[in-house]
């Protein structure tokens, strides 16, 4: 079998196995911020990616999707219930965004977690060279790096959390929290959204383990009778003296490729579909606009209530002002996500029914996932966009908006509670859970003069078109590589 030196291990693959109605199966790109800011770094160098296809209990051989090597591994119907669905999406997800909603803690999710972590770092101990680095990706597989390590010491081990990782007072619910901890610590390099995510795992290895931790350096004692420790990177003595391996722990800020939001917005029938949509729209003055996967994390109910509100005061006019929201259907199978489902469809059809008329709604509610051309006309089209997520790891959406306004023109409403808020200052800050701070500040966004517009987008943009996805990675590969060379940066 061939062997890669690069190999990405995520729980979804970058492509999805759809199958017509006629039994026919074919390959489609899969939602998520993820595949899009890995794709370019795997079409520029031969790697393999190790991932789930999408589908239970399909064995699906190795293949190649565009120029990405592809090596799906398997789930059952069962493993899809209690290792995606039960322990990554109904415990893992909401206790590790501020608890937004109950985490259920259940011992035969967590033993098929378990079960499955190992198939994935089975899957990636069999594909990498010698030497390899091994990128892994996201909460779904958090004890990959140690399982990995355990079977192949020679490998250099990255491990990206995509999402936030909670404060300890939270992180401490967890029944499996020593656990969650060793097997991250496999890695060499652990990478987290924000400044404040590296601090609350480092400030959980030190209460949980006891290790020692110098700046973002953590110091992992090696068991000197386990015959692998001798193989062990970077190892060095702590201040006792004792042997330990260091694990470096910071913030590497994901982003977009934005060079290709930039591009599409200046293609000429993208911006015309831009003013189709606000025809379509009934040309109102003012278009806003929210983006984001059908998530209670991302504080879609706050928005609608703050819209609602507005105008219900008469501050806002609904033959003025429409609010675009595209909510893409996700994780329809857990419960939390059918209430969410049913609470937001509720909501938008009450906002309709008394602020719409037959010619027009106030809110276009849209339950699908769009390709990019039309993501981007929408962004077009939006003179203000509303990112009010309650708690999210980056929300690259914020950064696609500024990415496409190459007019320099639209007003960026963001809540503090995103990762993009530690880089993007130049946004209308706002605290969601402040409905009143957030109708004032929706206000005036909508009334914002066009020189102010101009000045904090160019500002945005600078931002993204500098930090962009091929940064990131290239950072966070350096990193790795020059752990590998036992040298751990120390900023
Ligand atoms: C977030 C997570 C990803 C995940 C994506 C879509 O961005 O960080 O790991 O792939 O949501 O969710 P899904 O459960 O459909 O993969």
């Amino acid at each position: 079998t061939d062997a890669y030196d690069l190999v990405i291990v995520s729980n979804r693959l970058p492509v999805d196995r759809v199958v017509d109605e006629s039994g026919e199966a074919s390959w489609r790109p899969s939602p998520g911020g993820l595949v899009a800011a890995l794709e370019p770094m795997m079409r520029s160098q031969d790697g393999i990616w190790i991932g789930w296809a999408g589908v239970a209990d399909e064995e699906i051989e190795p293949f190649e999707a565009g120029d990405i090597n592809i090596r799906p591994v398997m789930l059952t119907e069962q493993d899809l219930q209690e290792y995606y669905e039960g322990f990554s999406n109904d415990t893992l997800w909401p206790l590790y965004h501020d608890v937004i909603a109950q985490p259920s803690y259940h011992r035969e999710w967590w033993e098929t977690y378990v079960k499955v972590n190992r198939r994935f770092a089975d899957a990636a101990a069999e594909v990498a060279a010698q030497g390899a680095v091994v990128w892994v990706h996201d909460y779904q597989l958090q004890l990959v790096p140690a399982m990995l390590r355990e079977v192949r010491p020679d490998l250099v081990i990255g491990f990206f959390n995509h999402i936030p990782f909670p404060p300890y007072g939270i992180y401490s619910q967890l029944p499996w929290r020593r656990q969650i901890i060793d097997g991250l610590l496999g890695a060499d390099v652990i990478g987290f959204q924000r400044v404040a995510d590296a601090g609350n795992f480092s400030r959980a290895v030190r209460r949980l383990k006891g290790y020692e931790t110098r700046g973002p350096i953590i110091e992992v004692p090696i068991d000197t009778d386990d015959p692998a420790s001798g193989s062990h990177r970077h190892v060095t003595t702590d201040r006792r003296g004792g042997l330990v391996r260091t694990v470096l722990a910071r913030a590497f800020p994901i982003s977009i490729d934005a060079d290709q939001y930039q591009d599409l917005a200046r293609r000429p029938e993208i911006q015309a579909r831009a003013r189709e949509i606000r025809q379509e729209l009934g040309n109102p003055q003012t278009v806003m606009l929210g983006v984001d996967r059908l998530d209670y994390t991302k504080g879609i109910g706050h928005r609608l209530k703050a819209f609602g509100e507005l105008l219900a005061e008469g501050r806002l006019n609904a033959e003025e002002v429409t609010l675009v929201q595209v909510a893409s259907p996700s994780r329809e199978r857990v419960e939390t996500y059918r209430q969410l489902r049913d609470e937001i469809e509720l909501t938008v059809g009450r906002i309709n029914g008394d602020y719409g008329s037959l010619g027009h709604t106030a809110v276009a509610y849209l339950h699908h996932g769009y390709p990019r051309e039309e993501m981007v006309a929408l962004y077009l089209a939006a003179d203000v966009m509303l990112v009010t997520a309650l708690r999210d790891g980056m929300n690259l959406v914020a950064k696609e908006y500024v990415a496409t306004r190459i007019d320099e023109d639209g007003v960026l409403v963001l809540s503090e509670f995103t990762g993009a808020s530690d880089e993007l200052r130049q946004a209308l800050l706002i605290n969601p859970h402040d409905i009143e701070g957030l109708k004032e500040t929706i206000l005036q966004a909508v009334a914002m003069p066009k020189r102010d517009r101009t000045r904090r987008m160019r500002a945005l943009r600078r931002k993204v078109l500098t930090n962009d996805v091929a940064r990131w990675s290239a950072s966070f590969l350096d990193a790795l590589t020059r752990s590998a060379h036992g040298d751990h940066p120390l900023q």
